[in-house]
């Protein structure tokens, strides 16, 4: 809205805006958008190793193996985190310039998949469809000589896609920006009856460098040797854009929508659902946490009140929900009845 379309404003003392902010009651009674547990999806790493391996990147967050990602899988449902997301660190010496250990039905994230499906009830499993945790050279699909492939990688996704499925993968999210993947995913998903399998389109994601602690966290950070993903992922300065690419993964069968990174990228968080009114969910990415717990960790922030701001501000910003490192201290903490810190 424009000032000139601004009704005249009543002065002190007929509006006194403060009058609604001086108790905690008040300010509970006219809240306009609220954090619940039921906003939350928890990415989680896992390894082929035992025990557990600190990234140093997240201050707090740690590779878990098979086992302690059933744990964690189990706590998240008993606290009512409706869905957790896998992210495989990929053992280097599986990784190829194909990126073929992405559709073995036995590899680190079906596994995960199965044993979590195995220990639980009731709570959704998130995969990523790429290629990077897979592929020597990091990139999210095939390449040849400097270019990623379109066509032949989204041949490739859809083997992955479809293996993670079997493994017992509720939503498919689609993380790899290659053109008309949704579709082929949908139509492959579709053919072997997997009819209410899920897609999340990671349909609007930015190239950007606030992934960097994930590559650490999957170990691909070293294998794009300075590389970018700019022939595949969106120029930060486009918005339009995004609303395009929008567009076409929910022509191509997506259910949900994402924008990725997120707090960088409120304005199309709000534009898309004002757009299209799907669910629709942000990505707080590994660097947006990284700022975050890094700068609490020095004490130049409080970790729980930054944590609770920013992902409330994805609520009002028309996120339906968020992928968050802070899932777990956060429905911890609304669990234990407490309210926005
Ligand atoms: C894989 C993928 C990435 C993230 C999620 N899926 C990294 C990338 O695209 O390079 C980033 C998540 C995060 O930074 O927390 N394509």
């Amino acid at each position: 809205m424009t000032e000139s379309h601004l009704p005249p404003l009543p002065s002190v003392p007929a509006l006194r805006p403060r009058r609604l902010r001086d108790r905690d009651w008040t300010r509970r009674l006219v809240a306009e958008n609220r954090l619940g547990i039921d906003d939350l999806i928890w990415p989680i790493f896992v390894h082929d190793g035992s025990g557990s391996a600190p990234i140093p990147s997240m201050p707090g967050v740690e590779r878990l193996s098979i086992d302690a990602a059933v744990a964690a899988a189990r706590e998240a449902e008993q606290l009512g985190i409706p869905a957790i997301a896998l992210f495989p660190a990929t053992d280097p010496g599986l990784k190829t310039a194909d990126g073929r250990e992405a559709t073995n039905p036995d590899n680190l994230i079906c596994r995960t998949v199965r044993a979590i499906k195995a220990g639980t009830g009731n709570i959704g499993i998130l995969c990523d469809v790429a290629l990077d945790p897979y592929t020597s050279h990091g990139h999210d699909g095939l390449l040849q000589d400097d270019e990623i492939l379109n066509d032949e990688s989204v041949a490739v996704l859809v083997e992955q896609a479809l293996v993670q499925a079997r493994a017992g993968c509720d939503i498919i999210a689609p993380s790899d920006m290659m053109d008309g993947r949704v579709a082929a995913i949908r139509e492959a998903l579709e053919a072997e009856g997997f009819r209410n399998v899920k897609i999340m389109a990671y349909a609007a994601k930015y190239a950007s460098a606030f992934y960097g602690p994930f590559r650490d966290a999957v170990g691909s950070s070293g294998n794009l040797g300075g590389g970018d993903k700019r022939t595949y992922q969106m120029n930060p300065g486009n918005g339009d854009e995004a609303l395009r690419e929008v567009a076409l993964d929910i022509a191509e069968g997506a259910d949900m929508v994402m924008v990725k990174p997120g707090m960088p990228y409120l304005d199309i968080c709000w534009r898309v659902k004002q757009a299209f009114g799907l669910p629709t969910f942000a990505y707080q990415v590994s660097g947006e946490y990284a700022m975050l717990a890094g700068a609490a960790e020095r004490g130049w922030l409080d970790r729980t009140r930054v944590a609770w701001e920013s992902l409330l501000a994805f609520k009002r910003a028309g996120c339906d929900g968020v992928l968050t490192y802070f899932a777990r201290d956060i429905a911890r903490m609304i669990a234990e009845g407490k309210r926005q810190p």
